[in-house]
């Protein structure tokens, strides 16, 4: 029998019989001919079934066979210039392992819900495919970034006792006795581990009660947060802008393919180069008024607005010090001007917004005592977090980049419900 012989390697089996493990994407068939798109996970290639090259049975199998069956497939691989993988296999066998039931995702056009109801089969796509290939590119190229760079990875708690964004959208949960809080960020650990270690990150799920439909909001989502001692906001703003560069360029120079099968415009990626432009918030109004959006001081910047902003440029836009009023408590106010917090948010061109938020934290134990009173938030639970600022409290900054607003992005994505595997949403815990 021949050897197993994965589609992405075909190439180097040209005149050779192989053996190809997979299912049947599509099939189209005429007189002594069938067609068979199969697929492996790696890629998909045709296999021709010609009556004169195989057994009778062999013949009337590939004749029943039925879309995402899984079947077997002996064939000798040769090129083909109409072949999108310059290949082809002449099947010499055809054996099916399951035979499908009726597939219901066929070729043709489906609604949104359907699909994301039948997900765990959508799956099998090859636009997913791509999606989910750009994804793992996108996860690899963060963690490359900080490892070659002297980060040390610090995985952060998924179950914590207080919050670190906000307590409008925490998700709830018993334990044991006490009560507890899926993760919004670990953020607050990162600033304990840099205190250890210097420079940390941690990669991981978060979670959000987000109230909210909109294309940007998952309830589940993953976040990579980089966080240095020693570190200032200008410092902060120069990883954050090293760091998305080197991420798009990565997922460019690599996934080339997957990003033209998703017919992303790679000229709008390859222009994301340092330097990005860099905007105070009171810049952001003055071009949003300038646009004519009615705009107060003061106010958060909504997706709407982000898209406004983010069109004035050709690549990500770092937007920072807001005003302190609408920014998380940890966060430094500016010396020079204290209703602003030393923040940043870099917001993705094409309408994309925010993908990153950051900043410098308040490391003075006095103020940030303050703060939590001010928010109202326990204090006995950030007991641990005002140590940080007993015992050799240092300046530093971080920020965290959310893993599926990168992905929408970089592939070109409307809306986030692609960009995980298994999205969480409002209305969406199936499947
Ligand atoms: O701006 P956020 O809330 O910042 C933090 O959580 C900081 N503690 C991070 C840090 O400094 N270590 O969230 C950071 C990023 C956003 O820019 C966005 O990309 C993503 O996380 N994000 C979401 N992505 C999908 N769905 C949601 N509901 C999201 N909320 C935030
Ligand atoms: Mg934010």
């Amino acid at each position: 029998m021949a050897d197993h012989v994965y589609i992405s390697d075909i190439a180097r089996y040209e005149g050779q019989e192989v053996l190809l493990k997979g299912w049947l994407y599509n099939k189209r068939s005429s007189g002594k001919l069938h067609f068979l798109q199969v697929r492996d996970g790696t890629g998909v290639i045709q296999g021709v079934v010609f009556q004169g090259d195989v057994t009778p049975d062999a013949f009337e199998r590939a004749g029943h066979v039925l879309q995402e069956s899984s079947i077997l497939v002996t064939g000798v691989v040769r090129a083909d210039k109409r072949s999108p993988i310059g290949f082809e296999v002449g099947v010499k066998d055809l054996e099916i392992v399951h035979l499908a039931q009726d597939y219901p995702i066929t070729p043709k056009e489906h609604g949104t819900a359907f699909l994301m109801d039948h997900r765990h089969l959508w799956l099998r796509s090859s636009r997913q495919h791509a999606i989910l290939r750009v994804r793992g590119e996108i996860v690899q190229a963060c963690r490359d970034y900080f490892n070659d760079r002297g980060f040390t990875l610090v995985d952060a708690p998924i179950f914590t006792p207080a919050a670190c964004e906000g307590t409008t959208n925490l998700f709830e949960t018993t334990y044991f006795e006490e009560k507890a809080y899926l993760t919004q960020s670990g953020q607050l650990y990162m600033e304990a581990a840099a205190m250890a270690l210097g420079k940390v990150y941690c990669f991981g799920p978060t979670f959000r009660a987000e109230k909210s439909k909109t294309r940007r909001h998952l309830t589940e989502f993953w976040m990579i947060e980089p966080e240095v001692a020693y570190l200032d906001l200008a410092g902060d703003l120069d990883l954050a802008e090293d760091f998305v560069a080197y991420v798009v360029g990565r997922v460019v120079e690599r996934r080339r393919p997957e990003l033209q099968a998703l017919e992303r415009d790679i000229s709008r990626l390859e222009a994301v180069k340092k330097p990005f432009p860099r905007i105070s918030y009171s810049d952001a109004v003055d071009i949003l008024k300038g646009k004519g959006v009615a705009f107060t001081w003061g106010d958060d910047l909504g997706g709407d607005e982000e898209t406004v902003l983010a069109e004035a440029f050709d690549r990500p836009v770092m937007v920072h010090r807001y005003p302190a009023a609408i920014k998380a408590f940890y966060m430094k106010s500016d010396p020079d001007d204290p209703r602003l917090a030393l923040c940043v948010d870099v917001l993705a061109p094409e309408g994309y917004g925010e993908i990153i938020g950051g900043g410098q934290r308040e490391d003075s134990l006095e103020t940030l005592e303050s703060r939590i009173s001010e928010h109202n938030l326990p204090r006995e639970a950030f007991a641990w977090y005002l140590d940080l600022r007993r015992y050799g409290s240092v300046p530093h900054a971080g920020f965290g980049m959310g893993i599926e607003r990168t992905v929408a992005w970089i592939c070109g994505l409307k809306h986030v419900r692609e960009t995980i595997p298994f999205p969480r949403m409002l209305q969406r815990l199936y499947p």
